[in-house]
């Protein structure tokens, strides 16, 4: 029983974007399930997919990622494969097309499960990626209106855009990604991500860590978005992989992590599970998370915000 879940970012998607939100979610998950209806791997499925994602400027990952407080792109990306743990993650990485790629090959050429800044983009030429310019017009015009309020005081201090952020969730959407089981009853993760608007230079979110933006064991495989700063505390995905792993399903496995969270450190948040039987679950505290999702069986893609 194969099955596939995307997420294209918790937050608040303006009605405008309702609609290409949808069908880029759909889209990945059509290119997920041309891989596992034939047999194949959900670790490929779930790299196909969020290459669609970053490939798409309505997300926050890839190209259209947003721009750090100095007006340049450091995206984040994480790739783990269920049946023994592996993981393979880029932090900080700029001018490529797309990271999950190289979170991969970090995974399987590197010994090592993170690289960071200029190492990671080192190891990039080194495998082969050309240069890619991810800016956008919409998100450097974002940026400078977002700039221009922090600059005029309107954002106050840095600790206080926490608060920012709970009260406008619409900073947030955009981070991707995938959650897949194939018919081998192997799961896999992936997850890519532009950061939060106007971050500092250098900082890195929940979506590399391992159980933080990113998880997957046996028993399950999970995605998170929202404020990393939250996620990274309480190791969200990874709380989901031991409800799996203590006999929850997956959606009442997302449930609980998401209870978790909120009863913890409570930042905005969504979070896909996939479990090894071929079951799938979903949580936000948002107004929305753009999501689709496929299982063998079904006649169509189900997609919502
Ligand atoms: N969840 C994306 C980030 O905080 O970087």
């Amino acid at each position: 029983m194969y099955a596939i879940l995307v997420h294209g970012g918790a937050g608040k998607v303006s009605p405008e974007r309702f609609d290409s939100a949808k069908k880029g979610t759909r889209n990945a998950v059509e290119a997920g399930i041309e891989i596992l209806k034939s047999g194949g791997r959900a670790l490929d499925a779930v790299e196909a997919a969020v290459k669609v994602l970053e490939d798409d400027p309505t997300f926050n990952a890839g190209t259209g990622s947003v721009l750090t407080f100095n007006g340049e792109v450091e995206m984040d990306a994480a790739i783990a494969y269920g049946p023994n743990f592996d993981f393979g993650a880029v932090a900080g990485v700029k001018n490529i097309r797309h990271p999950i790629s190289l979170a991969r090959q970090v995974m399987e050429k590197t010994d090592h499960v993170l690289l960071a800044g200029k190492g990671a983009n080192n190891f990039a030429s080194l495998m082969g990626f050309e240069p890619h310019d991810p800016v956008v017009q919409r998100r450097r015009e974002q940026w400078e209106s977002y700039r221009k309020d922090f600059l005029n005081g309107d954002y106050k201090d840095w600790p206080k855009l926490r608060k920012l952020f709970q009260e406008h969730p619409e900073f947030l959407h955009g981070t991707v990604g995938a959650v897949a089981v194939d018919s081998h009853g192997e799961t896999a993760a992936a997850t890519s991500t532009g950061g939060v608007f106007l971050k500092l230079l250098g900082r890195v979110g929940d979506t590399p860590i391992p159980g933080a933006g990113t998880y997957a064991t046996p028993h399950g495989a999970a995605s998170s978005t929202g404020l990393g700063e939250g996620m990274m505390r309480v190791l969200i995905t990874k709380v989901a992989a031991d409800f799996l792993k203590m006999g929850l399903d997956a959606q009442h496995a997302a449930t609980a992590a998401l209870n978790y969270l909120d009863n913890t450190v409570g930042t905005e948040a969504g979070i896909i599970v996939v479990d090894r039987h071929g079951e799938i679950g979903y949580a936000y505290n948002t107004p929305n998370m753009s999501h689709a999702y496929f299982k063998e069986g079904m006649k169509e893609i189900e997609s919502d915000l």
